[in-house]
C-alpha cells in the first residue's frame, strides 16, 4: 500500500468524527500503532485539526465533511446533469486546472468535464501567483469547456463566471459581495474568491477553455497568512454551516446555464448585472499593464466585458488578460 493510499484510508475513517484507536487504523493501514501517529501528524500539517486521547485513539471532532462526485452530481440541476460529463474528485492534486489541461492536450478528456479537490500543492493564481489550499475547508474547481468561438469572443467569459458564483451565493444568504473586475469576488474589499481562465486549442476557431475557481470557505488563520492580500472566508461573513457539495453543484448548475448563454449571446446579457456589482463603479483606481500603469475613473464594463475608465476626460478601455486593477488609495489588489 503506498503512501497516499493510508493517507486516504485514515482520511476517511476520521472524517467520520469518532474515536478510533491506533491499533484499528494500524490494522486497516497495514502498519504498526506507532506509524498511525507519523500519519496523523501528517494530517495535522495538512491542516486538519485532530484530538489524540491516551486510551481513545484519534478523532477529527466534528468529522470532516468530505467531497464526493456522487453528491456533487445528485445535487446537479437536471440540465447540468445533461451538459456534464465526468466529475474528478482528488484528496490531493497538483492543480485542479493543470489536471484539465493534460486530460485537453493528451486528448483524453471529455469536454465539459469537472475536477474538484480536496487540497491543491501547486494551486495556481492569476499573474503567476500561487493560490493558497489547504485541505478539506474551501472550494478548489475547475471544468473543460469547448467553445466554438475565436478567442477574441471570450472576453467577458470570465466576468461571467464570476456573475455565476455570485448568484448562488446571494440565493444562499450572502449579501454584500462585490465584483472587482476582471474577476474577483470581495467582501468589504478583501478577497472571498478568484477565477481563473487558462485557453488552448486553435483559437481562431475554437477554444478549449479550463475555468478553475477557487472560493474561501474556512481559511484557517494560519494557512491564510500565506496569501498576499486582504482575504475573507464564507464562514466568517454568514455563520451557517457550508456542505462544499452542495455549494460545487450550486455554482456548475448556475455556471452550465450561464456559459450557454454567454455562448450563444456573448456578454450582453449580463453587462447590467455586472456594473450593479461593481466594487468599484465611479471610484478612482489604477490599471496595471505590462510595465504601464493608468489612473482614472472606472466607468465599469462595457457590452464586451472590457473595463472603461475615465483619463483626463477621455473614455479608454481596458481587456482582460494580464491587465490588474488597483483601488487609488490603499487596496491593493
Ligand atoms: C486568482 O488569482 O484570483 C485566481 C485563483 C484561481 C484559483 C483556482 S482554485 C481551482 C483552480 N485550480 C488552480 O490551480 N487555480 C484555480
Amino acid at each position: 500500500m503506498s503512501k497516499a493510499e493510508r493517507i486516504e484510508i485514515l482520511i476517511h475513517e476520521l472524517s467520520k468524527g469518532e474515536f478510533l484507536s491506533g491499533e484499528y487504523l494500524g490494522q486497516l493501514m497495514g502498519i504498526s500503532r506507532a506509524a498511525v501517529w507519523k500519519y496523523v501528524k501528517a494530517l495535522g500539517e495538512m491542516g486538519i485539526e485532530f484530538e489524540s486521547v491516551p486510551g481513545k485513539g484519534y478523532r477529527v471532532p466534528g468529522g470532516i465533511k468530505l467531497l464526493d462526485e456522487k453528491r456533487i452530481s445528485a445535487y446537479l440541476s437536471a440540465h447540468a446533469t445533461g451538459v456534464l460529463k465526468d466529475i474528478f474528485c482528488f484528496y490531493e492534486i497538483g492543480s485542479t486546472n493543470q489536471f484539465l489541461l493534460e486530460l485537453a492536450e493528451t486528448g483524453k478528456a471529455q469536454y465539459n468535464s469537472v475536477c474538484v479537490a480536496e487540497s491543491q500543492t501547486s494551486g495556481r493564481g492569476r499573474r503567476g501567483k500561487a493560490w493558497v489550499s489547504p485541505f478539506a475547508r474551501n472550494v478548489y474547481c475547475s471544468i473543460l469547456w469547448r467553445f466554438e468561438k475565436p478567442l477574441f469572443e471570450l472576453e467577458g467569459l470570465s466576468l461571467v463566471v464570476a456573475l455565476s458564483i455570485l448568484d448562488v451565493l446571494e440565493k444562499n444568504g450572502y449579501s454584500g459581495i462585490k465584483l472587482k473586475w476582471p474577476n474577483d469576488l470581495l467582501f468589504k474589499n478583501k478577497k472571498l474568491a478568484g477565477i481563473l481562465l487558462e485557453v488552448r486549442g486553435d483559437l481562431t476557431d475554437y477554444c478549449d477553455v479550463v475555468i478553475g475557481f477557487g472560493i474561501n470557505v474556512s481559511m484557517p488563520q494560519k494557512l491564510g497568512e500565506e496569501i498576499e492580500q486582504e482575504w475573507v472566508d464564507l464562514e466568517s461573513i454568514l455563520e451557517a454551516s457550508i456542505d462544499r457539495n452542495i455549494l460545487i453543484a450550486d455554482i456548475l448548475s448556475t455556471l452550465s446555464r450561464d456559459m450557454e448563454n454567454f455562448e450563444r449571446e456573448g456578454f450582453s446579457g449580463f453587462y447590467e448585472k455586472w456594473n450593479e456589482k461593481d466594487a468599484y463603479s465611479s471610484k478612482e483606481v489604477l490599471i496595471m499593464a505590462g510595465k504601464n500603469s493608468f489612473h482614472g475613473v472606472s466607468k465599469g464594463v462595457n457590452y464586451q466585458g472590457a473595463l472603461i475608465l475615465e483619463i483626463n476626460g477621455e473614455e479608454k478601455s481596458f481587456h482582460g488578460g494580464e491587465v490588474s486593477l488597483r483601488g487609488y488609495g490603499g487596496t491593493l489588489d
